[in-house]
């Protein structure tokens, strides 16, 4: 039985207490809603067997133990004991700024006194303080941050992640940023899909003259980072103090233009009418905080996905949190993911944000599982690769110390990931 293109080694997960497919019961291709962000999947005693990076076959550990892989002799196999364990596909984290060059502890400080997110912004702080770090970095410090987050990732069972630039705010910094990036995905084994944000704020030399800045992106970095393949995706963020539905539009327009995929910031601190962004067809629209019962409506009759963010709530000390109910109970796609940054989200953990999607915005546990691996691979569109454990899709793979899902959303401040599988690539935790 033995033939050539038969791989000559297959790594074989047993005996996981839940194995969390995340398989589509409706068989449906597309982003879940509604009912559907409530189904795990949920195989007990469940097996996975891996070759070639690739998932090649899932079911209870009699069911796959059967499988000719694992009769055929020569094939080595390393068989991995997951009893005690949830087994689930590796997170994909979807919304990232990484590109940074140190924590923002004085914007920190400024918040605990009384200040807020926009006044430390208007007085110079914010997105605009971690520009200088940026711009006088190499691009082979700012990839070995990225890579370093990147890691921490992985240990806390992220395996495709969206990595935004964003800090670098000129022509060369923006392109050293992606470029850091790049560098940083081919040292890690999981997968990463870069996002050009030249729209994060506008940079000091262009404040008398916005307008300019907007030009700059148009016509220079998106068709540069189109060109070189440096990005995937175009994202601004679209809020007062940043960029206008008008700015936003041209940016966009520009990204689709050069064959690039379209997100956005959206609703964050102030609420926008969102109509004139659907033209673009985004991928995902992250944040929501302020999104209208108008928009809600439109989003749940389209395959764009609501990432929802609630660390950022958290770091910044927020009451308020993204309004999942009301976007789950209308039958909009959510996801969630971390926003990993030095200003809002300085966390590495999806497991916190499923503990903060619980305890303060009510998804239930299932959801939230849903949100951030099935769901995050939408708001990527990914699915056809990532976000659930079927055959043939890569081997992407969380294991945590756990009997049951909802411990995933329950411990929280500690990481009970085990080791996760990055494209087949073991890698556990140190
Ligand atoms: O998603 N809102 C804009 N961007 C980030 C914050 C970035 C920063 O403050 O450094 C966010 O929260
Ligand atoms: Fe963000």
């Amino acid at each position: 039985m033995h033939s050539d293109n038969q791989p000559s080694s297959a790594t074989f997960l047993t005996h996981a207490a839940q194995l969390l497919t995340l398989r589509s019961a409706s068989g449906e291709t597309g982003s879940r809603r509604g009912a559907e962000m409530r189904e795990l999947g949920i195989i007990e005693d469940g097996a996975v067997l891996i070759a070639g990076g690739k998932i090649v076959a899932v079911g209870t550990t009699d069911e796959v133990a059967k499988h000719e892989l694992l009769t055929a002799k020569p094939v080595h196999i390393d068989e991995i004991d997951c009893s005690g364990n949830v087994v689930l596909p590796g997170f994909v984290d979807s919304h990232t700024h990484p590109v940074f060059a140190a924590p923002r502890l004085i914007d920190f400080e400024q918040r605990i006194a009384g200040a807020t997110y926009e006044e430390i912004a208007e007085a110079g702080g914010g997105i605009r303080a971690s520009l200088r770090g940026v711009r006088d970095a190499s691009l082979e410090t700012l990839a070995a941050h990225v890579l370093h987050a990147l890691d921490e990732m992985a240990e806390h069972g992220t395996t495709t992640v969206e990595c935004k630039s964003g800090y670098g705010l000129n022509f060369a910094a923006e392109m050293k940023s992606l470029e850091a990036i790049r560098e940083a995905s081919h040292q890690w084994p999981g997968y990463v899909v870069a996002t050009l944000l030249a729209a994060h704020v506008v940079p000091p030399e262009h404040r008398e003259n916005p307008e300019e800045y907007v030009r700059i992106i148009c016509e220079d970095m998106i068709p540069t980072a189109a060109k070189l393949k440096l990005a995937a995706y175009v994202d601004v963020f679209c809020e007062r103090g940043a960029f206008s539905i008008e700015q936003s539009q041209r940016i966009l327009r520009s990204a689709v233009d050069h064959n690039l995929g379209v997100r956005a910031h959206v609703c964050q601190l102030t609420t926008a009418q969102l109509a004139p962004l659907m033209e673009f067809h985004p991928a995902s629209l992250d944040h929501m905080d302020f999104v209208s019962d108008e928009d809600v409506a439109v989003l749940s009759k389209l395959d764009t996905v609501a990432t929802l963010l609630p660390a950022a709530n958290y770091f910044l000390g927020l009451e308020s949190f993204p309004p999942a109910r009301r976007l789950l109970d209308s039958g909009v796609a959510v996801a969630l993911a971390t926003d990993y940054n030095p200003g809002t989200s300085p966390t590495a953990s999806m497991a916190f944000v499923l503990s903060v999607a619980c305890t303060h915005m009510k998804m239930s546990p299932a959801e939230a599982l849903v949100a951030a691996t099935y769901n995050g691979a939408c708001a990527l569109h990914l699915q056809g690769r990532k976000g659930s454990l079927d055959p043939g899709k890569d081997a992407d793979i969380a294991i945590f110390e756990a009997m049951d899902f909802r411990e995933l959303a329950y411990w929280f401040g500690v990481n009970r990931c085990r080791e996760t599988f990055l494209i087949g690539i073991r890698q556990i935790r140190r």
